[in-house]
């Protein structure tokens, strides 16, 4: 969980196909796939696409698509995007770009008509969002735009069954959630409020609904990973001591195969028609 590699990424993924609120993503593939007048084509652009979870995701819902998607996947990581291209049906039209995304002025925004992200907004600034809205709405020429970030995380986990130390854990991962992550000091569970503040300003209608991970027995090895990465991020932080992160880390890895926990997050679906 340090890192965003090909394996985290992939342990990640089922939780997060089944969390996704399924009425969003249906409006959201409904609404990237009718054309609007003279578009031969409608282009999605997915920041921080990483393995392209998102594009499977729209994948996996029965629509009928009036106009042929082309994906621009971003992202700053070769190996993700190799991936992401590798694993894309032959039949998708798929563009990858390894960007950095703070350069929002390059970013390949001409054209579309979706912009989606997934699990990738708590990691940043309230200044980058402000940035990315305003190169948005410069590229935009008037038509209809949509946006849909998913999973972001609020702030929220619950585990049973429950430790004494589960709410002094929480409070210092959620302190580092704060902190910088690449795009200035992160917004964290903060991120969906700020985003939908910005969007309803810019015109946006929006549409939020939970999508929390749900995670059991049968999840046990993304459930271990998250605990690991929970206690790396709370190891240097000032709010538990060395002792009460490890006796918090064995009784959750010793429950990870009959425990469950619950992650929140929350989806969101902004449309300017
Ligand atoms: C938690 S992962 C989510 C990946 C994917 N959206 C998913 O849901 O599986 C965050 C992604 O953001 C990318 N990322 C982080 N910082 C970035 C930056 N400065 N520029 C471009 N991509 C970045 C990472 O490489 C990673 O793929």
């Amino acid at each position: 969980m340090t890192g965003f590699s090909v394996d985290w990424l992939n342990s990640r993924e089922a939780a997060d196909q089944e969390a996704r609120d399924s009425e969003l993503l249906h409006s959201a593939v409904a609404f990237a796939s009718t054309s609007t007048e003279g578009d031969a084509q409608s282009v999605i652009v997915d920041l921080g696409a990483g393995t392209g979870s998102t594009y499977r995701a729209f994948d996996g819902v029965n629509t009928s698509i009036a106009c042929p998607l082309t994906w621009r996947l971003i992202d700053n990581d070769r190996a993700l995007l190799e991936e992401a291209a590798r694993r894309a049906h032959k039949d998708h039209l798929i563009e990858t770009y390894e960007l950095d995304l703070n350069r929002v002025d390059e970013l390949p925004l001409g054209e579309a008509r979706l912009i989606t992200a997934s699990a990738f907004f708590d990691l940043v600034s309230g200044s980058f969002i402000d940035r990315l809205i305003s190169a948005v709405n410069q590229s935009n020429s008037g038509k209809p735009l949509g946006f849909y970030a998913t999973l972001n995380y609020d702030g929220s986990t619950c585990w049973d069954p429950i430790h004494p130390l589960d709410q002094v854990v929480l409070g210092a991962f959620n302190s580092d959630q704060v902190t910088e992550k690449g795009f200035g000091t992160a917004l964290g569970p903060g991120a969906c409020d700020y985003l939908q503040q910005v969007l309803e300003h810019a015109g946006f209608s929006i549409k939020l609904a939970d999508s929390p991970w749900r995670l059991e027995g049968k999840d046990s090895r993304l459930v271990a990973e998250l605990i690991q990465g929970i206690g790396s991020a709370v190891r240097s932080s000032p709010e538990i001591s060395a002792e009460d992160i490890a006796v918090w880390l064995e009784f959750r890895l010793s429950h990870v195969a009959f425990g469950s926990c619950s992650v929140g997050h929350t989806d969101l679906l902004a449309i300017r028609e």
